[in-house]
């Protein structure tokens, strides 16, 4: 069984650490009190490959179609170089200094044995512009803002997740979103700008993002090649914390 040690941090995030792993963690609110938020495993490999074949996570992730298939060897590769960044920033948060990201995102469910399964991914990473094609445009882009220091508030962060079919419509990525931005994003990143995506039709997708402030701010049409159709994508913009819902 695990026990828990709060960690509250002076401005007022509450990371806590494992007893069992030692790694920092979230737990989202009740009534989702046994689902946490931690760093990526490479036990999750497996499990994360599970999930995204599902055809209900895969056609909104854009891998649909010959050659998309999140293979084990994509999850492996994924993962390594994941866990690189996401283990650097786990000393960064233990030490007295700013953390240049995130490092909780993958959602786990508890089990009453005390064993917990990987259920999904909610990354807040720093902008990649993906929409953007022009790719000299793209890396001016990305390199200015990797180039700003951590804590800075002018960094452009994007929000990103998947959830496996069992648990979807239950409210759980709401609150998964709402709890990383409000819990790491504002105490510890100091973030102010957040984008993200979904493709038209994604209603799921586009909720949890509208419920959690974010407007959408273009819709780029027929703009990304899915299987053997175009799909559009809308480009959100968060308002900030003001915007969530209570
Ligand atoms: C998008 C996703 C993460 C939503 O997670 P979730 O925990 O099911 O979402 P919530 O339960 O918090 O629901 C948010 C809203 O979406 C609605 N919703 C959720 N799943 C839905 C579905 N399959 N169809 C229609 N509406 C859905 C809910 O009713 C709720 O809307 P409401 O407040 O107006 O009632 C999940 O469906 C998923 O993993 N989808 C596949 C991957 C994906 O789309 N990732 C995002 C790419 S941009």
């Amino acid at each position: 069984m695990n026990s828990f040690k709060p960690h509250l941090t002076p401005n007022m995030s509450t990371i806590q650490y494992s007893a069992t792993t030692g790694q920092p963690f979230l737990r989202l609110p009740a009534p989702f009190s046994n689902i946490i938020v931690t760093p990526p495993r490479m036990s999750d490999v497996e499990p994360s490959v599970a999930i995204m074949g599902d055809p209900a996570v895969a056609q909104w992730m854009g891998r649909m179609g010959p050659g998309s298939t999140y293979t084990t060897a994509r999850a492996e590769a994924w993962l390594t170089a994941l866990k690189a960044q996401t283990d650097a920033m786990v000393e960064e948060l233990r030490g007295a200094g700013p953390v240049s990201g995130c490092p909780l995102r993958h959602i786990r469910e508890e089990r009453a044995d005390g064993t917990d399964v990987f259920i999904g991914d909610v990354g807040l990473v720093r902008s990649s512009w993906t929409e953007v094609f022009d790719a000299e445009q793209r890396g001016r882009f990305v390199a200015e803002n990797n180039a700003r220091a951590a804590g800075d508030p002018e960094i452009a962060w994007h929000v990103g997740y998947y959830l496996a079919p069992s648990h979807h419509g239950r409210g759980l990525m709401t609150i998964a979103v709402k709890t990383l931005i409000t819990q790491f994003g504002i105490p510890l990143l100091k973030t102010k700008r957040i984008r993200s995506s979904t493709f038209q039709g994604n209603y799921g997708s586009l909720r949890v993002l509208q419920k959690n402030g974010f407007v959408i701010v273009d819709t780029l049409v027929e703009h990304v090649q899915v299987g053997d159709e175009k799909k559009s994508l809308h480009l959100m913009e968060w308002l900030g914390a003001d915007s969530m819902i209570p």
